[in-house]
């Protein structure tokens, strides 16, 4: 048996799963093959069960964060070299600097990757129509920039992942394999967050990824998606294979002050 970790994961991510992961665990198919999560963003889920898989392929649209798991996962400690160097130099005027300098080299993206996420306002990641991070600063009075223990944990946890570039219909799962989708979600009001990369994720999306998903059902994939539980996604998976399981869980990135708190989310599984 392999040497137990418990990594968290590494960035603040908008619609990060950590609130729901007992729901999510509580309705894990009992086995299954290799592991597909195809909107991974920050990996709540993934993290969670990396004790547990052999293998694991991992797919976002967001290439920073995407170059960020690859760092993590081939070069931790020259990237923790480099996040030091940011805490040494944090300011406003270091921040701002970092912001509107973007490098080249896979290293120096993860690092700025890292630092902006653990010093901007509320970890959001916003950019604008030519790709420039756009978020201002956080007021944290003394931010945990460089975390190394956590980023060795899920180096660790990265030795069974292979991490991808690219649009969720672009993997392949297999007969017997569990692929759990956790999509931009369809709003639930016009003020919802989903601006996760520069193409927002519009109900055209939605309808792509019921198409693929009801391709890979077909195929004996186990099935899991999260994603708000508007009359819209409901309707969509309203085929009987599917199974539709309401929970509740807090959600804070909204506009209108009044519409936060504890929302109904939507878990569908096709087992
Ligand atoms: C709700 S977040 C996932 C949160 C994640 N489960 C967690 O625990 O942090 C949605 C993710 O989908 C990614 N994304 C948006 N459009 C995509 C697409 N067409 N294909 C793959 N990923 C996409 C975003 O970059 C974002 O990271």
């Amino acid at each position: 048996m392999k040497n137990q970790i418990t990594p968290q994961p590494f960035v603040k991510w908008v619609g990060g799963k950590r609130s729901l992961i007992n729901e999510l665990i509580k309705r894990l198919p009992k086995n299954f093959n290799s592991y597909y999560e195809p909107f991974i963003g920050g990996g709540a889920l993934f993290f969670s069960l990396c004790n547990k898989l052999e293998k694991a392929i991992l797919i976002d649209k967001n290439l920073e964060l995407v170059i960020t798991y690859n760092a993590i996962k081939k070069q931790p400690k020259k990237l923790i070299e480099r996040l030091k160097q940011h805490a040494r130099n944090h300011s406003e005027t270091h921040y701002y600097f970092v912001r509107q300098n973007k490098p080249t080299s896979p290293l120096d993206i993860a690092a700025r990757f890292l630092y902006l996420n653990k010093t901007c306002f509320n970890g959001l990641y916003r950019v604008n129509k030519s790709g420039g991070f756009n978020v201002p600063i956080g007021k944290y009075s003394n931010p945990n920039i460089v975390q190394e223990s956590n980023i060795l944990a899920c180096h660790k946890a990265l030795d069974v992942a292979e991490i991808k570039y690219g649009d969720f219909s672009h993997v392949e799962p297999q007969k017997q394999d569990f692929a759990y989708f956790d999509p931009p979600y369809h709003p639930t009001s016009e003020a919802s967050f989903t601006a996760y990369t520069k193409d927002n994720f519009m109900e055209s999306d939605q309808i792509r990824l019921r198409d693929y998903i009801v391709k890979l059902h077909r195929k004996g994939v186990y099935i899991m998606l999260s994603n708000s539980s508007t009359e819209f996604i409901r309707d969509l998976y309203k085929a009987k294979y599917f199974n539709h399981h309401e929970v509740f869980a807090p959600r804070y990135i909204n506009c209108k002050p009044g519409e936060r708190g504890k929302v109904s989310e939507l878990l569908i599984t096709n087992y």
